[in-house]
């Protein structure tokens, strides 16, 4: 395996590949309707890399240390043929490859994907209930379309199946049990997520934040936990196991408890660019080389050179109530 390092000696492990910037659901902490509204230019067709390209990177990623990709937007599977590219880069890395979706499409999918290749998924759900769903995900139709997504994973053995639940105070943080219940029983993860100062548009607001110790406070109250260890170098989540064994819990506690120390994650845009931090705002253009006839080698010295020089850690030097120099990127685009 490549040895390649960044400058505070993280290695790079896990690359993120956002396939379109679309997404069908408008959520307030995302893509708030407000700025994603029908004056919002997306990336045209032609801007965004191809099957072949995106496999092509995928496999010098892995090269270089890569050992899991994870497929993301907007919403992922708004991009035409998303079990073709899963299959291609399974044949092509053997890698593990998962996906973040927001469930409305997923039951349509799920059988393909996990014929493709595709190993597990992750369902973003902040909500149980019809009225607050809509409210919090900006969408006309109701959460049953996302749940029967969850039971499509389930039933095609996309697992483990997690869910990604984003908690905001006064909006769905007296729901936290119930959603861990439902979790309980159908044996999925569920995954508490901080509500993050992303992009430049969600009006994050710390009062809004309802922190790790809380949740975890509200959750052990009514389903005792116990600390777990972490699975793997660099996750985001810190995991805690159910004492009457009935699965796990996990907190991503990026604002009240940063993790860049360990962070091993590269991402790229739909329209191919390299970012190494979620809160970044200019990435490296790997297009114009791959459409310019760049060779791998020469693909592979661009890539380790900018991980090399990386020296991001966003959400620490936050806390310590530093701003950024410039506008970060919207998290649609960059895919979280
Ligand atoms: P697992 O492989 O299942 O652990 O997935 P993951 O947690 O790496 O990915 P997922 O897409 O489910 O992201 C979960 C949450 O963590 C989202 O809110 C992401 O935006 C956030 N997140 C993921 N990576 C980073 C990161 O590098 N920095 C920060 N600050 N947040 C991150
Ligand atoms: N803060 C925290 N998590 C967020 N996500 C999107 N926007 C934010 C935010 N502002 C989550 C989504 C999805 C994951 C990729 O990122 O819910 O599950
Ligand atoms: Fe779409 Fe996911 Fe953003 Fe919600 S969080 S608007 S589902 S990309
Ligand atoms: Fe990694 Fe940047 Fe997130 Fe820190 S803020 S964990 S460096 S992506």
């Amino acid at each position: 395996m490549s040895d390649l390092k960044d400058k505070r000696w993280r290695p790079l492990r896990d690359l993120r590949i956002s396939v379109t910037d679309r997404c069908n659901h408008r959520c307030r902490y995302c893509m708030p309707r407000e700025h994603f509204g029908p004056g919002h230019t997306y990336l045209d067709r032609s801007d965004l890399l191809d099957f072949e390209e995106l496999t092509r990177l995928a496999s010098i990623f892995t090269e270089l240390g890569v050992r899991k990709i994870r497929l993301t937007g907007g919403e992922p599977l708004l991009r035409r043929g998303l079990p073709l590219l899963v299959e291609q880069l399974k044949v092509t890395t053997g890698i593990q490859i998962a996906m973040t979706t927001n469930g409305s499409l997923l039951a349509a999918h799920a059988e393909s994907l996990k014929a493709a290749g595709l190993d597990r998924v992750t369902v973003s759900l902040d909500s149980l209930h019809d009225a607050s769903f809509q409210a919090i995900n900006d969408v006309d139709f109701g959460v049953d379309r996302v749940l029967q997504g969850i039971d499509a994973a389930l039933r095609a053995d996309l697992r483990p199946v997690k869910i990604n639940a984003v908690i905001k105070r006064g909006v769905n943080d007296s729901q936290l049990v119930e959603l861990a219940s439902y979790a309980r029983e159908r044996g999925i993860t569920l995954r508490l997520i901080e509500f993050m100062d992303v992009g430049g548009t969600n009006r994050w607001n710390r009062q809004e934040v309802v922190g790790a110790s809380e949740m975890l406070a509200t959750i052990g109250a009514a389903f005792p936990l116990r600390e777990a260890p972490p699975q793997a170098v660099g996750e985001v989540a810190r995991r805690y196991a159910y004492l009457d064994g009935s699965g796990e819990l996990g907190i991503i506690a990026s604002v009240s408890a940063p993790f860049c120390g360990s962070c091993s994650r590269a991402r790229i845009s739909a329209d191919g660019k390299l970012f190494t931090c979620l809160f970044a705002s200019s990435g490296l253009d790997l297009r114009r080389p791959l459409r310019e006839g760049a060779s791998n080698s020469d693909l592979r010295a661009l890539i380790s050179a900018t991980w090399s020089r990386r020296d991001d850690r966003y959400s620490e030097l936050r806390r310590r109530r530093k701003t950024l120099a410039a506008e970060p990127v919207e998290m649609s685009y960059i895919g979280g």
